[in-house]
């Protein structure tokens, strides 16, 4: 499922991580791609150990941690501190598959990619070209966000950014390991979760809200890994 979720940020967060990411030193974006893919990539990074990327990656954390529509489409179990990068005079990211497990720099965790997420700083009239083109078994789809608004994918997903022809773009990417790792067990459950609130708005009285909340707790109960 590819989830487009509004507003994770205010304009005034954005507008503030932006001043602090203008000002920041940035590096060749190889440094964390792995070995096929870095032949693919082609931008700049805030370096992961860096102040501002901490301090913005717990400025998203915690934004997300209040998001319900999020904590549903994802069911997080473990977050990887977020990234950022900038394309700018061309540059661009081939077609890939993100790696399957990373290591949260500095630490002994790893994280299985479940889901990729690219939160977007920069607006779609700041930059031609950019757009994250995702592929699936329906097509390939493209998208290219507001500020603040932030793209949920398969991390099983090829994709690639087209080339940034005009101004820049800049983003936060990272990865979520889902207490349900299988896409489609995940999406069933959103799914749920998206009638179950229905029922109980329009039939809050209703016995089958009841019942259908407990199916979606005994199929939780039989899918995560906590
Ligand atoms: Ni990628």
């Amino acid at each position: 499922m590819l989830l487009q979720i509004p507003d994770v940020l205010s304009p005034e967060q954005v507008a503030s991580a932006r001043q602090q990411l203008d000002a920041t030193d940035w590096v060749n974006g190889k440094v964390t791609a792995g070995h096929q893919s870095s032949r693919a990539k082609d931008n700049m990074q805030v370096p992961e150990d860096h102040p501002v990327a901490r301090q913005l990656g717990d400025v998203i954390l915690h934004a997300l941690q209040r998001n319900a529509l999020f904590i549903a489409a994802a069911l997080p179990l473990r977050v990887f501190p977020p990234l950022f990068n900038r394309y700018t005079g061309g540059q661009s990211f081939g077609n890939h598959v993100d790696n399957a497990v990373r290591q949260v720099t500095g630490t002994p965790h790893r994280i299985r990619t479940d889901l990729s997420a690219t939160l977007f700083f920069t607006g779609p009239g700041e930059y031609d070209g950019g757009e994250l083109m995702v592929e699936d078994t329906y097509g390939v789809h493209s998208v290219k966000l507001p500020a603040g608004h932030l793209v949920l994918y398969p991390s099983t997903s090829l994709h690639h950014v087209r080339p940034v022809t005009r101004g820049a773009r800049v983003c936060s990417f990272f990865w979520i390991q889902s207490m349900v790792r299988d896409d489609g067990e995940r999406t069933l459950l959103f799914d749920l979760d998206a009638a179950i609130q229905d029922v109980s708005r329009d039939a809050p009285e209703h016995p089958a809200a009841v019942q259908l909340t407990g199916v979606y707790h005994n199929l939780l109960r039989r899918w995560a890994d906590v």
